[in-house]
């Protein structure tokens, strides 16, 4: 017996169901887009002679005819969230803690997903039929696009398998592959239709499209990233629901995948900086959501967000703005740089504003002229600096003249020639005045509670500050009248000064800002020597005598207490009682759980490097400047760049500020 007109019918629509689903689902086609047609068109034609077989969920109707009244508002069975956003590792990590603390775990189980930059939408199927598409809306309430969803062939019309639930919400992401954009894009041109701009608002203006046959034109697709109330299905965990839901032939991302613990999804986060590039749709970050659901409930949600998810978006390292001007700064040191002042312009989650052009080398080099559009960049270093020129035709400003007396002082620059550097040679610039003072008080240094850069210009502007001796001389009566200054801020500044003059010698070595002497070096000689008096006299010779004190260091430590200058400071610090406290326990860190080791700091840590360099030390560690074969140890923070690449090519083990932090309390030295 021939089967029935019905039955032929019926076959057909399994069988094309069964096509899209491998087509569009899996993405494993089984036939050829010829062959497919053959199937479409017989189905086609076997419907139109017998009307009365209509069905709404034939593959076959997927396009509504004619235009759409309109979309009605629909509210959401529950509410629609968002996720709240992270830029760096660091602040995933507080997530971790956010999540961990009120579980009560060491660890936690997540599923991590690439967030696909597309429009967020809600399915609802009733007996296993797709009854319902709607958009987030404002999250309460949403608009009904389900005649527009039905045309994306990823969405089933029809649940797959015998025993699907009777009611199965899900959420999802609509969005578009890059190259199905840029071909339709080429169409349209061929066409002589405009362009879209991009794939993503391209995708949401379609969805909000009352004719059907224009979305059913477009290249749409969709993954499902939740199961709503997934516990009801079963699921104990979130990955374990999206496999229910690809069980019953919805499209989930195969990206997805479990970690455990942060380190593990720390590690997982840097892999992706890379391999998003090898995705064939955009995406703007991962998101991130704790695994078990019934981790999730104790968790909750926020009003605007889940506390179990979190989403990682991927910065940016690099971005366009245009130069503004080129401005002058003065270091502590006298060194002149270029320094850019920019259109303002986000980058890794923060509004930059200035970024360094290094030299007037890198600055001729690269042809960096004012009113130039620059692409900007973050790297390894905390400090944006300028890349290059985003050349664009029109005209540009003059060449950046090479500055030839001091911005600040008027005085001569002198360029050194193994540097790169043009120095203001006047000791008492005022610009070096005010930066050797900040950088006397600051962290790394002598730590002077309530002494920072605006306090500094205030004092120099009122004639109280003219080198760090003077802050021991300065009274509460002379402060009170400086800007902002109340009576107890005044006391308790010149409370934090007098604190100083207890400081260990090796922390006032670093405040004089002797060039090469950071906190290791400081540590060395305030242990050789042991006191203020016998580095000042030590020559070069007796200097070059401490272990791993080289000739380099000690001729500069030699000259700056050689230098009329450098002997009238400590002489006017010591009459104000400043000496150092000497070291008491004699070289102690050299049984420190850093002895004898060495360490390269790079990228940004959550703490000052000085202060980093300062634990190191504490623990009997040295910190050197570049990466060798002898180099115990890298720590790199945040953003670390080529160090951490050639600690990785010689096979340094490299650890992250956890690591470090952790082996430093498990030693017992405390920041
Ligand atoms: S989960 C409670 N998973 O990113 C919110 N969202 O703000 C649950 N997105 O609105 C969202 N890929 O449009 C989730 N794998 C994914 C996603 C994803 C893209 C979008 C979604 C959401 C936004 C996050």
């Amino acid at each position: 017996m021939s089967p029935s007109i019905a039955q032929r019918i019926a076959a057909l629509r399994r069988e094309i169901e069964r096509h899209d689903y491998q087509y569009h689902v899996l993405g494993d086609p089984l036939i050829s887009d010829q062959e497919y047609d053959a199937l479409y068109r017989q189905l086609d034609e076997l419907e139109r002679s017998h009307p009365e077989y209509a069905d709404d969920d034939s593959p076959t109707r997927r396009v509504a005819h004619g235009l759409l009244p309109g979309f009605t508002s629909v509210k959401h069975s529950a509410p629609m969230l968002s996720l709240d956003n992270t830029y760096s590792l660091e602040e995933l990590e507080e997530f971790d803690a956010r999540v961990r603390k009120p579980l009560g775990v060491e660890q936690v189980s997540y599923a991590v997903e690439p967030k696909v930059d597309g429009v967020a939408v809600h399915l609802r199927y009733e007996g296993g039929r797709f009854v319902q598409g709607l958009t987030r809306g404002d999250g309460e309430k949403g608009d009904d696009i389900t005649a527009n969803l039905r045309t994306i062939r990823s969405v089933p019309l029809r649940l797959r398998g015998r025993k699907t639930p009777e009611l199965v919400e899900v959420r999802g992401e609509v969005y578009m592959e890059a190259k199905r954009f840029e071909e339709m894009n080429r169409r349209r041109e061929k066409d002589g239709d405009k362009p879209f701009m991009n794939a993503r608002n391209t995708t949401s203006g379609t969805l909000k499209t009352l004719d059907t046959a224009v979305v059913a034109r477009r290249p749409l697709q969709i993954f499902v990233y939740q199961l709503v109330r997934a516990e009801d299905h079963g699921a104990a965990t979130h990955l374990e629901a999206l496999e229910l839901a690809a069980s019953w032939g919805l499209r989930v991302n195969p990206e997805n995948a479990r970690v455990e613990g942060f380190a593990a999804l720390r590690a997982l986060c840097l892999r992706w900086a890379t391999l998003r590039e090898q995705l064939p749709y955009a995406t703007d970050g991962l998101v991130i959501k704790v695994d078990s659901l019934r981790d999730q409930r104790r968790l909750g949600l926020t009003a605007k967000s889940p506390r179990w998810g979190i989403a990682y978006k991927f910065g940016s390292t690099e971005a366009e703005t245009t130069l503004r001007s080129i401005e002058l700064q003065v270091g502590r040191t006298g060194v002149v740089t270029p320094v850019a002042m920019l259109e303002p312009v986000m980058l890794l989650g923060t509004v930059v504003g200035r970024a360094t052009l290094h030299n007037f080398d890198e600055l001729e080099r690269k042809d960096i002229r004012e009113r130039d559009r620059v692409v900007v960049e973050k790297g390894g270093d905390v400090i944006p600096k300028v890349v290059r020129v985003v050349s664009g035709g029109g005209r540009r400003g003059p060449r950046f003249p090479i500055p030839t007396k001091c911005p600040v002082c008027g005085g001569p620059l002198t360029r050194d020639p193994e540097e790169a550097a043009i120095r203001c040679e006047n000791l008492y610039c005022p610009a070096q005045v005010r930066r050797r003072i900040v950088y006397y008080a600051s962290r790394g240094a002598l730590d002077i509670e309530g002494l920072g850069g605006k306090t500094v210009d205030a004092l120099i502007d009122e004639g109280l500050l003219e080198d760090p001796a003077d802050l021991y001389d300065m009274t509460v009566e002379q402060l009170m009248p400086v800007e902002r200054m109340g009576e107890k801020s005044a006391s308790n500044l010149v409370a934090a000064i007098a604190k100083s003059k207890e400081a260990p010698l090796e922390r006032l070595l670093v405040a004089l800002g002797v060039r090469h002497v950071g906190a290791s070096v400081a540590r060395l000689l305030a242990e050789e020597f042991r006191s203020l008096p016998a580095i000042a006299e030590a020559d070069a010779e007796a200097l070059q005598q401490v272990p791993g004190i080289g000739p380099e260091i000690a001729a500069s430590v030699a000259a700056f207490f050689g230098s009329r200058e450098g002997r009238a400071l400590v002489r006017r610090l010591r009459e104000r009682g400043v000496e150092g406290r000497p070291p008491t326990r004699r070289r102690r860190a050299e049984h420190g759980p850093f002895a004898g080791k060495s360490f390269v700091l790079t990228g940004t840590l959550s703490i000052p490097r000085e202060e980093a360099s300062r634990l190191i030390v504490d623990a009997g560690g040295k910190v050197v400047s570049s990466v060798s074969k002898k180099t115990d140890a890298v720590i790199a923070g945040e953003v670390a760049g080529s160090k951490l690449e050639k600690a990785r090519s010689l096979g340094v083990p490299v650890w992250d500020e956890a690591r470090f932090r952790k082996t430093l309390d498990e030693a017992g030295v405390g920041a």
